[in-house]
């Protein structure tokens, strides 16, 4: 079949900037904030939309967007309901993928890890910090389940709203956040004639991050 949309034809050459393995450091994470900031100075909008990919327990891969809330030394932290199908999904199979696109920059990360909930102590901080509307969302939201009709949401909501008519709205139980404890992340930047550079960390069994170069 021919596509109308002409999408074969859709080319795009990549000659922005280089990246070698002196630049990229000797510590990703550390990487990972540099090339986050540029991306926050270039300006690009929903820079920290990642999509994240789980497999369940019959290996079935499943990739959404979600945003990233939070980076240290130890991981990427997001926030979700635990309930949701990615929450049973993790709960099979605790380890998953997460991708960054920055087009602007022609530049992506993967990223490959180990993921766990975070202490209940900093999903509550982070929850206590979202706009009341979204606090009330997250109690009126049965997250991945499928509802007869969108009424069943407003209702739920309006049912929270009452229940919760203060400021003072609790963390539910089944919100939070996870923290994914990468053992693998790397960097693509896009180069002329699909000549990328790619340079990929990863942690050996001591712990220890061992930098390589990838074809493309
Ligand atoms: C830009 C964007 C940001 C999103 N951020 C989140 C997020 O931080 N947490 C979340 O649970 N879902 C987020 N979503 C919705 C998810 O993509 C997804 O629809 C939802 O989490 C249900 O996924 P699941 O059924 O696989 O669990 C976001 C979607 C978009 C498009």
């Amino acid at each position: 079949m021919n596509s109308p949309l002409n999408i074969a034809d859709i080319r795009k050459d990549y000659k922005l900037a280089a990246l070698d393995e002196e630049t990229a450091g000797s510590d990703p994470l550390v990487f990972f904030s540099k090339w986050f900031s540029e991306a926050e100075a270039a300006q690009i909008t929903e820079i920290n939309a990642m999509t994240l990919a789980t497999v369940d327990a019959q290996m079935q891969p499943h990739a959404r967007i979600v945003l990233l809330k939070g980076l240290d030394n130890e991981g990427f932290v997001f926030f979700t309901n635990y309930d949701s199908a990615k929450g049973q999904e993790i709960s099979a199979c605790p380890q998953v993928a997460l991708v960054f696109f920055w087009k602007e920059l022609e530049r992506q990360v993967r990223i490959e890890g180990f993921i766990g909930k975070i202490d209940e102590a900093e999903s509550n901080a982070y929850f206590q910090s979202r706009p009341a509307g979204s606090r009330i969302g997250a109690w009126a939201s049965p997250q991945s389940r499928k509802i007869a009709h969108r009424n069943i949401l407003d209702l739920n909501y309006a049912r929270y709203q009452e229940e919760f008519p203060d400021v003072d709205i609790p963390r539910p139980a089944h919100w939070g956040g996870y923290r994914v404890l990468p053992h693998h992340i790397e960097f693509w930047q896009g180069r002329t004639s699909r000549m990328h550079d790619r340079i990929l960390f990863e942690k050996n069994e001591s712990g220890l991050w061992i930098k390589h170069r990838l074809a493309p």
